[in-house]
């Protein structure tokens, strides 16, 4: 059947392209003349780019002769309708908002693969019960409330709908007034799904690392999803005139963040294993002058693992290393847990589904783990999953140099489209 399947299946390559570029054109950020090759994306979660990103695949998908709906928080589902409609459907999806000076790839590929494999899975006429399902989560991306993944958290339950509207952005605005703001009206407790509303989820993604290009393979399965965690460490010290504050005198709060950023780069090596990581991505000094002593410092840590409790036994250490830090230097350290994710493991029928896709159409594939999370991560936790990766360039991600060759972007599309209908058959 899944040979039948692929062969049937027709992905419009040149439609999903420039599909792709359209929606890279919709950005915040400003493009580097000196590097014509890259594309800088910069969309923010209910920025005014988001609202038009999104206005564009609302359209997009209506013109495709799908169906269209949207939850309280924005999470926007596309609907390709099967025989059985009371069966529960097939899911795929991914995000495209985009943190600060990203790349056209990352999230989009997933929303606009999914897209074409709708599209092309109606064109193919074939037969099936299920209906299949297009996703685009809401804001995937921490950038604007210091979590990822909001909406995947709320349509799966692993989020407190009352904590995710009291999120506040930088300017002190919450979730609820954001999302009221563009229109999500209703509350957050209705965007968590029935149970068994999806009976499988499959995401395309561009692996965001190097092993596939490295190893000269093609298509990357996802076995497993590495947790992650993010902490916020407020850092008050005593500042001051740059000049006239004597040094013996300073309880210099950027000086303690570095001392802490150090501690928790050594720490998170210290595991000796590869899947241990941690990031101190942002780090916001006040008052942030050049001639006045730090007196307060916000940083925010990424740390993951596809081991939580390694994960948990490196902030241990980091944790008696801060307090040492706060006690030496006359700082007080304030820790904040944001999150703290158990990992996910992918459906070994699914897999294999796929697997057996890439043997049929002679693909070279990799079962691996996936070092990024994404919102397969808390689909995860209602439905069976996995996920499809494509190679990316020196696997750079995260960056206006990102790229994934078009026969990948195609390939990817392809694979996911057999595998969405061979799901909607079972
Ligand atoms: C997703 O963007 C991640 O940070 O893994
Ligand atoms: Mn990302
Ligand atoms: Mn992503």
């Amino acid at each position: 059947m899944a040979v039948e399947t692929i062969k049937s299946i027709a992905i419009d390559e040149a439609r999903l392209l420039g599909e792709l570029k359209t929606l890279s054109r919709i950005t915040d950020c400003e493009q580097d003349p000196a590097k014509p090759e890259d594309v800088a994306v910069t969309r923010v979660v209910f920025s005014e780019n988001d609202m038009k990103a999104r206005a564009w695949l609302k359209q997009t998908a209506l013109a495709a002769g799908l169906r269209v709906r949207e939850d309280a928080v924005g999470n926007t589902f596309i609907r390709l309708e099967g025989t059985e409609s009371e069966l529960p459907v097939v899911g795929t999806g991914s995000h495209t908002d985009a943190i600060p000076f990203a790349g056209m790839y990352d999230g989009t590929v997933g929303v606009l693969g999914g897209l074409e494999a709708l599209r092309a899975i109606k064109a193919s006429g074939l037969k099936h019960q299920r209906g299949i399902e297009l996703l685009m989560f809401t804001s995937e991306e921490p950038t604007r409330f210091g979590i990822g993944c909001i909406g995947s958290r709320l349509l799966a339950g692993t989020i407190d709908p009352e904590k995710a509207d009291a999120l506040l952005d930088k300017d002190e605005v919450s979730m609820a007034e954001r999302r009221q703001a563009c229109g999500f009206k209703g509350t957050l407790a209705s965007v968590k799904l029935p149970e068994h509303y999806y009976s499988a989820f499959v995401e395309l993604h561009i692996e965001q690392g190097p092993l596939l290009e490295r190893e000269g393979v093609a298509l990357g399965i996802v076995t497993d999803i590495a947790a992650p965690a993010g902490y916020k460490f407020l850092i008050e010290g005593f500042g001051g005139h740059a000049g006239a504050l004597l040094m013996p005198d300073r309880k210099d709060a950027l000086c303690a963040a570095a001392e802490i950023i150090l501690s928790i780069e050594k720490n998170a090596l210290a595991t000796g294993s590869i899947n241990t990581v941690a990031t101190v991505g942002t780090c916001d000094v006040h008052p942030g002058a050049v001639n006045s002593v730090p007196s307060r410092v916000l940083l925010q840590v990424d740390i993951r693992d596809t081991d939580p409790a390694r994960r948990e036994s490196v902030m241990q250490r980091v944790r008696s290393e801060v307090d040492e830090i706060g006690t030496r230097r006359g700082v007080k350290v304030t820790e904040t847990k944001v999150n703290a994710d158990e990992p996910a493991q992918s459906s070994a029928h699914i897999v294999g589904l796929v697997e057996s896709i890439c043997q049929a159409e002679k693909i070279s594939y990799k079962k691996m783990v996936s070092r990024a999370y994404h919102d397969s991560l808390f689909m995860a936790r209602i439905a069976p999953i996995t996920m499809i990766f494509i190679p990316c360039r020196n696997g750079v991600s995260h960056r206006p140099d990102e790229y994934s060759a078009p026969e990948a972007i195609t390939q990817g599309a392809r694979v996911l489209a057999a595998t969405l209908a061979q799901l909607a058959s079972e």
